[in-house]
């Protein structure tokens, strides 16, 4: 799929007033028309879950705006407010705090989806990057949210992210004070944090058309990883409407179902109990804990014994995802095709789980309890810390060795000519078992 040529003829007087002045008809009806490759599967329905999700998160949190009043005298009370007095409040709360856990378990699945399929290889490298930069700001947005409600994991968030910056050589302390808007984290930090959150799901939005617009001139992958030529478009490729909206529609509802079900009948179960205690800057909760989606980024942070090289280690674990399209040395895209990369992958999404489930633990606690912890290593390896460490060094290992190794030296599985080689019979294949492996 990637541009082409109008077939749109405006039939009503209104259809051609609007083509002549602003042919915005003609771009939704090509967009629907799009030849969209038709072996997708589910794993490409990500990407309109993703759209209806910041769609949610915007129209909620703009209604949640109307009564949040972002003063520390009043933040936590006005939450409360919403939550008791206003119509629908709690509704719209839930729905606002579960989207952006909904919103996360979206964008890891999408991202692993072109981790998999390697649809940042060329020529989507732009694609990929716009991604990485949505997902910074996700994180960025998903952080200044969490102080609103100005909780004691609100506050000791802020408290423990902010210091990270003062971390920093030389300009830490500066930036430190201009990012809080004082020494300490006050009304000012959360007016700010307030302006920010406001502001940045509307950056989102703008990243967003981006990323499709750098999509639909690339074109779309597909789990073969293959380009489709010229001369099999019409074979191979299917208009996106109504296709593909039935496709992704059906997997929106299956998602809305999983998403009601938590605001429904576990609205706190993603969130923290201590953010319902008010803030208090003189008591510091036993365990600051982030949400779940930060939590690897979190025990990355937390593996490396120097503050700074933790802030470094932790940025990177995100600033190498940019770099990603020029590590990967393979010449085939799919990892169906590469079973070696396929098991250094399956480790990496194991590796993932793990180092949120340390960041969510205290460091120092034994793995095993009871276990003796051995002399070795500053007397703790029985420790959590010890494990992270051992899943951080993976996690970038898979990137910064295995991803340019593998390339060079693995030996990939024969890959069919067209998608459709893989699931309708050939005259070599007349069964359409589809293995270009037994043809191999
Ligand atoms: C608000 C967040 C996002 C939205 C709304 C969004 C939307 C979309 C949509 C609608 C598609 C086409 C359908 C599909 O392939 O699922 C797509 C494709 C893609 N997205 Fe995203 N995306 C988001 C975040 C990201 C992130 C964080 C990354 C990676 C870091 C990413 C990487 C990609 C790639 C590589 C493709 C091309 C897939 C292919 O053709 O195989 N996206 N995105």
């Amino acid at each position: 799929m990637s541009d082409h040529e109008s077939t749109y003829v405006p039939k009503t007087g209104i259809e051609k007033w609007f083509d002549s002045r602003l042919p915005i008809i003609r771009f939704g009806a090509d967009y629907m028309s799009l030849p969209t490759p038709k072996n997708l599967n589910y794993w490409w329905t990500f990407g309109g879950i993703l759209a209806l999700c910041l769609v949610i998160q915007i129209a909620t949190g703009v209604i949640l705006a109307m009564h949040y009043v972002p003063n520390t005298e009043l933040a936590f009370a006005s939450v409360e407010r919403i939550m008791r007095d206003v119509n629908g409040g709690d509704l719209i709360r839930y729905t606002h705090a579960n989207g952006a856990s909904m919103f996360f378990i979206a964008v890891y699945l999408h991202m692993l989806r072109g981790l998999y399929y390697g649809s940042y290889k060329a020529p989507r490298e732009m694609i990929w990057i716009i991604g990485c930069v949505i997902f910074f700001l996700m994180i960025a947005t998903a952080f200044l949210g969490y102080v609103l409600p100005w909780g004691q994991m609100s506050f000791w968030g802020a408290e423990v992210i902010t210091n990270l910056i003062g971390a920093v050589p030389v300009v830490g302390e500066p930036i430190l004070i201009w990012l809080r808007g004082g020494p300490a984290i006050d009304n000012a930090t959360l007016n700010r944090f307030f302006s920010l959150h406001y502001l940045l799901p509307f950056v989102i939005a703008g990243c967003v058309v981006l990323h499709l617009w750098a999509l639909h001139h690339a074109g779309q992958n597909n789990p073969v990883g293959i380009l489709i030529p010229k001369d099999r478009q019409k074979k191979d490729t299917v208009p996106f409407h109504p296709y593909f909206t039935v496709k992704d529609g059906f997997a929106i509802i299956l998602f809305l179902i999983m998403f009601a079900w938590f605001v429904f009948f576990m609205p706190n179960a993603l969130g923290h109990a201590d953010n319902y205690i008010p803030a208090n800057a003189l008591q510091t909760p036993a365990h600051i804990v982030p949400e779940w989606y930060m939590l690897p980024f979190y025990a990355i942070l937390r593996a490396i014994p120097d503050k700074f090289g933790g802030v470094v280690a932790m940025f990177a674990a995100i600033g190498v995802l940019f770099v990603l399209p020029w590590l990967d040395t393979s010449k085939v895209r799919s990892m169906r095709y590469r079973p070696t990369m396929r098991t250094f992958f399956i480790i990496f999404v194991l590796v993932g789980m793990g180092l949120g489930w340390c960041g969510a633990q205290l460091p120092d606690a034994q793995v095993v309890p009871g276990m003796p912890s051995f002399t070795l290593f500053d007397g703790q390896l029985n420790s959590y810390l010890w494990l992270t460490r051992l899943l951080t060094a993976y996690y970038f290992l898979f990137f910064l060795v295995l991803m340019p190794l593998v390339g060079l030296r693995e030996t990939p599985r024969p890959i069919p000519a067209t998608i459709s080689e893989p699931v309708l019979p050939t005259v070599d294949d007349p069964l359409g078992a589809g293995s270009s492996e037994q043809k191999g």
